[in-house]
């Protein structure tokens, strides 16, 4: 079985940090989205991962490489334009040849890991028969199905019917971006139609499926998930990731300090007279400075943190944070100043990037 990771998207919701960087590139626990759908791949046995790369791709390029650092072997396959989710199978079809294949969102976030779901379609497969699955889709309660694509579940169990952001859900269950297909697939996408919104869409792909009488399998989600795409629910995914960190330091803390919880420093961070209260991680190379870091703070490599105080927050690598008060649900790019000044007359000097957001006190 191959694996088809779709890492095109511009990540529009997540200016002005995209503007500069790739959305799956951004850190969760100081490590890329993309990192752990990659390892919930390589983890349920899959070799071969082809990635969809849009402009974003020679970054991207650059984080993943060959893929030897996760044991697998990544194929790269450009998509000019974001055509859609099913175009993405489409243009991916002389990777995937016949194969089956498991395909996840390059931004997506899931607690469960894909083992037992790839697992699952790959032992139904190989019981054969009428009812061997063409398709296994995973479905998830959303308290908003109208922003997801939205699955009908008959009393058997059967997926009935599909729609993308429909006006009026037929029920609250949304297509988590996680799919197993067997070749079937590579026919529905040249069968459908764009959408509205002029994509290619997968939930239609499986939605001929279901017309052609395929077996769709569906699951329903344990655990939590998150579209990482806007900044709090990223926010929280860093939350929920942190809050399962193994505590460790490997950096340098001194006698005037305070590390409480599950706190992980890395090799090179230095903390003086501070306390830091986890789950936090502070990454490699970074000072914290007469400061208060408090919980599910992600802090980048080769920060600065001096007379401030903060928490709920993700900064990248090389920011500096100094004299704030309180700094709290902050998401800061890379190589940002957030510092208080003395200068007369007392005002707001601000330079920022486009679509940024400010929200003062
Ligand atoms: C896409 C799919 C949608 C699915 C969602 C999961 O939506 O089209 O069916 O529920 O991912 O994140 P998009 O992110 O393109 O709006």
């Amino acid at each position: 079985m191959k694996g088809l990771i779709l890492s095109g998207g511009a990540g529009t919701r997540l200016r002005p940090i995209t503007h500069t960087s790739a959305k799956q590139l951004v850190p969760i626990a100081n490590k890329p989205i993309l990192f752990y759908g990659i390892e919930a791949m390589a983890k349920a046995g899959i070799k071969e991962i082809g990635i969809i790369i849009g402009e974003t791709g020679k970054e991207i390029r650059a984080a993943v490489g060959d893929g030897s650092q996760f044991g697998v072997k990544v194929t790269y396959i450009p998509q000019d334009a974001p055509l859609g989710l099913a175009h993405c199978v489409l243009i991916a079809h002389d990777f995937l040849g016949d194969e089956d294949f498991v395909m996840y969102l390059g931004d997506n976030m899931l607690e469960q890991g894909l083992t037992s779901f790839v697992d699952d379609f790959k032992n139904a497969r190989a019981a054969g028969g009428p009812k061997a699955p063409t398709a296994q889709i995973l479905l998830c309660h959303v308290e908003n199905p109208k922003q997801f694509g939205v699955a009908e579940v008959d009393k058997d169990g059967h997926v009935v019917r599909l729609v993308e952001k429909p006006e009026n859900p037929p029920s609250d269950l949304a297509l988590v971006g996680v799919y197993l297909f067997d070749k079937t697939i590579n026919e529905a996408v040249r069968s459908i139609k764009p959408s509205p919104r002029g994509e290619l869409e997968i939930t239609d792909a499986i939605q001929w499926l279901v017309d052609e009488k395929k077996v769709v399998h569906h699951q329903v989600l344990q655990g939590w998930w998150i579209d990482t795409g806007k900044k709090d629910p990223l926010l929280e995914c860093n939350r929920l990731v942190l809050e399962v960190l193994e505590p460790r330091n490997d950096g340098e803390v001194d006698s005037a300090s305070q590390i409480e919880g599950r706190v992980v420093i890395e090799k090179g961070a230095v903390i003086k007279g501070s306390r830091i209260r986890g789950p936090v991680v502070i990454g490699s190379g970074s000072v914290v400075d007469h400061s208060y870091i408090g919980p599910y703070t992600s802090l980048g490599r080769n920060c600065k943190v001096e007379h401030s105080e903060m928490e709920h927050s993700v900064v990248l690598d090389g920011s500096s944070i100094i004299g704030i008060a309180r700094l709290t649900d902050s998401l800061i790019g890379r190589d940002v100043a957030v510092t208080r000044s003395e200068q007369k007359p007392r005002a707001l000097r601000l330079m920022l990037g486009d679509d940024s957001k400010v929200e003062l006190e």
